[in-house]
């Protein structure tokens, strides 16, 4: 028995880091799960780990319409939908006078616009089939800034309200919307090559209670709760993931 047993949820961007941990435990507790990401290889790759209970869609979360095809996949190949992850996000560190609008405007577009695309495609899908649970991934950066991520932060904090609104305009129809700002979690986002801060982790961590990265999988559990009928009376909330960054000020 696992606390999503028969449940079906949509993960975007689940190829690789948080999204592929989410992918693992959800199977682990009992869902099937439908995977988008445009890391084709990465994709089919989980998918083949995970088994029947996986399927792997290309899906651009900033594409209006791959938000159908991913939905009516979910329902064809499972026989419902339960619940989505809109986990598909982008980090650039780039301070404002080095970044040019199309780049702003791409940190948005993902983040944001896709999230919201998100909902709009599979509410009434959820609310047709009994009701579900949506998770909207923020971060930290949804609640206090930092420089160097103008977009980053503006993009989260905006996933924060938008999951507040959601939830406010879906509760009658039966779909709860939240969202989980994780801290530093050590996914190829924060450890690879590409996107990363300058920033010296060790005097980053050297303030927060717990004092290293948090790992992808101390994140998924909190998901999977959200999506979960244990959860049945949050919807509109924030739910903090970080070894206690936001807990206090860096005297
Ligand atoms: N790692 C952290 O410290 C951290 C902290 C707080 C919040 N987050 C958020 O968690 C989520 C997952 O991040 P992660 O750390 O696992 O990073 P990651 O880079 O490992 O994973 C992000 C995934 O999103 C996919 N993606 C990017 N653009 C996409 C698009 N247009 N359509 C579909 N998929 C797309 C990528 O291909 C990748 O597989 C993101 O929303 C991120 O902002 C991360």
């Amino acid at each position: 028995m696992g606390i999503l047993d028969d449940r079906v949820v949509i993960i975007t961007g689940g190829a690789r880091g948080m999204g592929a941990a989410h992918a693992r435990h959800f199977v682990a507790e009992g869902a099937q799960v439908v995977i988008g990401d445009v890391l084709d290889d990465a994709g089919e790759a989980l998918v083949d780990e995970l088994g029947k209970n996986a399927s792997y869609v290309h899906h651009d979360v900033t594409d209006e319409a791959a938000w159908e095809t991913i939905v009516r996949e979910a329902t064809a190949q499972f026989g419902r939908l339960d619940g989505l992850v809109n986990n598909a996000g982008v980090l650039v560190f780039q301070p404002m006078a080095e970044m040019d609008l199309a780049g702003f405007r791409r940190i948005l577009d993902i983040n944001l616009t896709g999230s919201w695309l998100g909902i709009r495609a599979v509410a009434p899908v959820l609310s047709a089939g009994g009701g579900g649970s949506i998770v909207n991934v923020s971060s930290i950066n949804g609640m206090a800034g930092a420089a160097g991520l103008t977009a980053y932060t503006a993009s989260k904090f905006a996933v924060r309200g938008l999951t507040k609104a959601a939830a406010q305009e879906l509760g009658a129809a039966g779909v709860r919307v939240n969202s989980i700002h994780p801290g530093g979690i050590a996914t190829p986002m924060t450890q690879g090559p590409g996107d990363r801060s300058d920033t010296d982790s060790s005097s980053f961590f050297a303030r927060v209670p717990i004092a290293r990265w948090g790992q992808p999988e101390e994140v998924s559990p909190l998901a999977a709760f959200l999506l979960s009928d244990q959860s049945a009376y949050c919807t509109g909330s924030e739910f903090v993931v970080d070894g206690g960054v936001l807990s206090g000020v860096p005297f």
